[in-house]
């Protein structure tokens, strides 16, 4: 469980990255959404004790960030969002000593490994060179690390960033295998709705909505998005159309040549609460 009581960021520039925020996270996989520069990558760091709050704190399964750090990076994994294997040894070796540095004997570290690399879709590509891999294939051997360390809470900042579809769907099948809690941050709205069980909406440092798909999407139940490329009344500029949110069994009178419907997602919520992710 992960507890934050109004952490703030404000880095030294005077950029206040998240400001002021409290939750409670007790699911299995929750996903943090926003748009660039929300504050996703600030939270998490704090979360996992790379990076000092300016105030308040957190604490993981009742461990303090701040006063208990050793206890907090004992049982927690982070994987940051831009980060590189080591390239002149193989995809192996990267996943294997990295469990062994974590403290696993040698021989558990290579079978957790490999289980990790069959997961997830790496096991064809074991014995290159991690330096010639592709941007994706770099990314899941993190995840792998991530999973195989059989860490209690894992975070993992855009796992699934520039991998190809049917690898995301390895990526998070793995991560809903995973022991531990797992707390990612993801641009994809259809994936955060389809495998999470909780979902914290951010947005310019502050929590815009938690909870559940289910819960979040509730509001706007029972209608469609329209999207027309003229202004409608009640449009939102999304863009270069003008999105519109309307009751399903009144879209097909309102809908005109052109007009596109579309089912309601969690891009919506955003929309609705002011927030463009497009821009
Ligand atoms: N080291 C830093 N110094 C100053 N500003 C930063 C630093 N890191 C991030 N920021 C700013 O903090 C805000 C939040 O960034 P970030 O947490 O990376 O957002 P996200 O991960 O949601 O894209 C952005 O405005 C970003 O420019
Ligand atoms: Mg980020």
């Amino acid at each position: 469980m992960i507890e934050a009581k109004n952490i703030k960021k404000t880095y030294k520039d005077g950029t206040q990255a998240v400001k002021g925020m409290s939750f409670v996270l007790d699911k299995k996989v929750t996903s943090i959404i926003g748009h660039n520069g929300a504050g996703k990558t600030t939270l998490i760091r704090m979360l996992s004790t790379q990076l000092l709050p300016t105030s308040g704190t957190a604490s993981i399964n009742g461990h303090d960030i701040i006063k208990d750090v050793m206890a907090v990076r004992k049982t927690t994994v982070s994987i940051p969002q831009e980060i590189n294997p080591i390239g002149w040894i193989t995809v192996f070796d990267n996943l294997r000593l990295y469990l062994h540095a974590r403290g696993l004997p040698i021989k558990e570290s290579k079978l957790r490994a490999e289980k990790a690399m069959k997961e997830i879709g790496i096991w064809d590509i074991r014995n290159k060179h991690a330096a010639d891999i592709s941007g994706g294939q770099k990314r899941k051997i993190f995840v792998g690390m991530a999973i195989a360390s059989g860490a209690d809470t894992i975070f993992l900042d855009e796992p699934t960033t520039g991998l190809d579809p049917f690898s995301r769907i390895q990526v998070w099948s793995a991560i809903r295998k995973a022991k531990g809690q797992v707390v990612l941050t993801t641009h994809y709205m259809e994936e955060a709705q389809s495998l999470s069980d909780d979902v914290l909406m951010v947005d310019k440092g502050k929590i815009l909505s938690k909870g559940s798909v289910r819960q979040l999407l509730k509001p706007l139940e029972k209608m469609v998005r329209v999207e027309s490329m003229k202004k409608r009344s009640n449009s939102i500029p999304v863009g270069n159309t003008w999105v519109s949110y309307v009751k399903r069994e009144e879209a097909e009178s309102f809908v005109m040549e052109g007009d596109i419907i579309k089912p309601i997602t969690l891009d919506d919520i955003f929309i609705k609460k002011g927030v463009n992710l497009e821009s």
